[in-house]
């Protein structure tokens, strides 16, 4: 195979990738342990290359008590054996290039694990330099927490070492100190840290609460508590104003941008930017700094056309600034399943999957979710089997994000489904009776899995020649349309219908349908010409992608053969 990751048209590989989240606990077992590992994802390489995607996100592998499930690392320079070996990870990374799939590690630099060398020595001599490589302080004056900070998972912020009698910070979970970013040596580790990564070959990182590394200096009360998100119904203190987002975080993204530029490669970053409002996640992305922030407005917009089409042309005037693409996400491992926001079940999975099909027709960068391609829904974990800390930290009070975390049905042979041979999965295996298994969605023209691997495919195929603009079609209400050109004369045009009921819609020119969320409107049916112009009838809650030559240069070009 020819250097198969390479980028196209002149552009790095990451400006429009379709970057596809493995949540490697879920994903495929190889040791019959319950629990998914780097050997069960290599096992799996031609299924994620046949998806058609670019690049994988690992979720973290390193050792980790797993109190946040690998968000909580002892050690960022080795594996879990939870997960496999260093040479297992290697073995991947090169099989995945093998396959023209590149590989984006998580790192997690806004806290480690109380397990890690550095809080260990911090707690046993509060006089050692690693102590003030977190944030340790003494109590307020009426002995309580110093400030009014609330975990992200429920709860202070603060937890007590009863042996000095100073508090601790942990926007996370109290097994998750954060890192003191004003300490050099903090500084110092991470760049250590990023170059061993590097080094071995990865192509890119995503950052973990990118947009936390700094707190206020003077860590002030908060003004108020922080909102619930919609989408994100598990996460408090989301926009506790003096937690996140502070000038200097981006000092060191502008430092990590130079050693990342030092590779050859386009190595690239991604950014957990968890803001909502987007030009602060923006700021975080351009030719200096972060590569790409993930931008999950979209996920928390509604399924309707007008308020879709708002949010999209926000993100679309956002992000091309300075070079930075934008990114679009409906669901990850920390949010609600989008077929179960949309409403679940049959409808659910309809919105979804218009969704999804107008996200992939923008120009930028999809982030899908390991198992929506299946049309997974979140899944009913039992209470007694729920294990998120957010669970736990809010003694059973918010169900937390173990819903999406469920492994992937291969096959539809209970009770592994193909994920494991154990008969104990760490969470139970998603049921075959809501959503299909890959094997049966496989055999399936009709499938979700086929509607993902029809438009992955074409989008693969128009982009090379497909330049950035997107111009906005005049549609009837509950519907939006747009179209992207390339210098060729082909056009594509994407339209959505948010209602339930079909409309049609005009079109500049004659075209055809190439993709279709629902298969009523069969790929290949024709755009017909109406009294004044061309019209499709798209059906409800429906999106369909066309594809048109321009007459005129059809016309050019037969001239030219005569
Ligand atoms: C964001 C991650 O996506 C989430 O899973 C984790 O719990 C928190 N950051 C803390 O690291």
């Amino acid at each position: 195979m020819t250097n198969a990751v390479t980028g196209h048209s002149g552009r790095p590989w990451w400006h429009d990738a379709v970057v596809y989240q493995v949540y490697l606990r879920s994903f495929a077992d190889s040791n019959g342990d319950g629990l998914g590992d780097l050997a069960g994802v290599r096992s799996r390489l031609p299924y994620l290359a046949s998806l058609g995607v670019d690049a994988l996100w690992l979720n973290p592998f390193y050792l980790s008590p797993q109190k946040d499930h690998g968000y909580d690392v002892a050690d960022y320079y080795e594996v879990d054996p939870l997960f496999g070996t260093l040479e297992d990870f290697d073995a991947l990374l090169a099989d995945a290039h093998a396959h023209g799939l590149r590989i984006i590690c998580d790192v997690v630099p806004n806290h480690s694990s109380s397990e890690h060398e550095w809080f260990k020595r911090a707690l046993a001599d509060p006089m050692s330099d690693e102590r003030s490589r977190y944030i340790f302080r003494p109590p307020a004056a009426d002995g309580g927490p110093p400030n009014n900070w609330r975990s992200v998972f429920s709860g202070p912020a603060w937890t007590l070492d009863e042996a000095s009698g100073e508090y601790y910070l942990h926007l996370f979970d109290a097994s998750q100190p954060d890192f003191n970013w004003r300490h050099s040596e903090v500084h110092a580790e991470w760049e250590r840290i990023l170059r061993f990564w590097l080094d071995r070959g990865v192509d890119g990182f995503r950052i973990d609460v990118a947009h936390g590394l700094y707190k206020d200096a003077e860590l002030r009360d908060n003004p108020e508590a922080g909102r619930l998100v919609p989408g994100a119904p598990a996460y408090e203190s989301i926009n506790a104003k003096h937690n996140w987002d502070q000038p200097e975080t981006i000092e060191v993204f502008r430092r990590w941008r130079q050693i990342t530029d030092s590779y050859a490669g386009d190595r690239m970053m991604v950014g957990e930017v968890f803001l909502f409002d987007l030009g602060r996640v923006a700021s975080y992305a351009g030719a200096d700094r972060l590569h790409q922030a993930f931008n999950f407005m979209v996920m928390a917009t509604p399924f309707e056309a007008a308020a879709l089409r708002d949010v999209i042309e926000k993100a679309l005037g956002a992000f091309t600034v300075d070079g930075a693409g934008p990114t679009w996400v409906l669901s990850n491992h920390d949010l609600v399943r989008h077929v179960t926001r949309y409403g679940g079940g049959d409808a659910g999975l309809r919105r979804a999957k218009a969704a999804t099909g107008t996200l992939l027709a923008l120009p930028g960068s999809p982030y899908l979710y390991q198992g929506e391609e299946l049309g997974l829904e979140q899944a009913d974990v039992p209470p007694e089997a729920r294990q998120d800390p957010i669970w736990v930290r809010s003694g059973g009070t918010i169900e937390g994000r173990d819903g999406c975390r469920t492994p992937i049905p291969w096959t539809d042979e209970p009770p592994g489904y193909g994920f494991t041979t154990s008969a104990t999965p760490w969470l139970p295996v998603e049921d075959t009776a809501k959503a299909g298994s890959v094997a049966a969605e496989e055999a399936d023209p009709a499938s979700t899995l086929a509607f993902y691997r029809r438009a992955i495919g074409i989008r693969r195929e128009a982009r090379p020649s497909l330049g950035d603009e997107v111009e906005w079609l005049a549609t009837p209400a509950g519907t939006l349309g747009f179209t992207r050109s390339a210098a060729d004369g082909t056009t594509y045009t994407c339209l959505l219908n948010t209602t339930t009921r079909a409309v049609p819609v005009r079109l500049p020119g004659e075209a055809t349908v190439v993709l279709s969320s629902e298969l009523s409107v069969p790929e290949g049916a024709r755009a017909l010409p109406g009294t004044d112009n061309f019209a499709i009838a798209v059906p409800g809650e429906t999106c369909l992608w066309l594809r048109s030559v321009d007459p005129d240069r059809f016309v050019r070009d037969a001239a030219q053969h005569d």
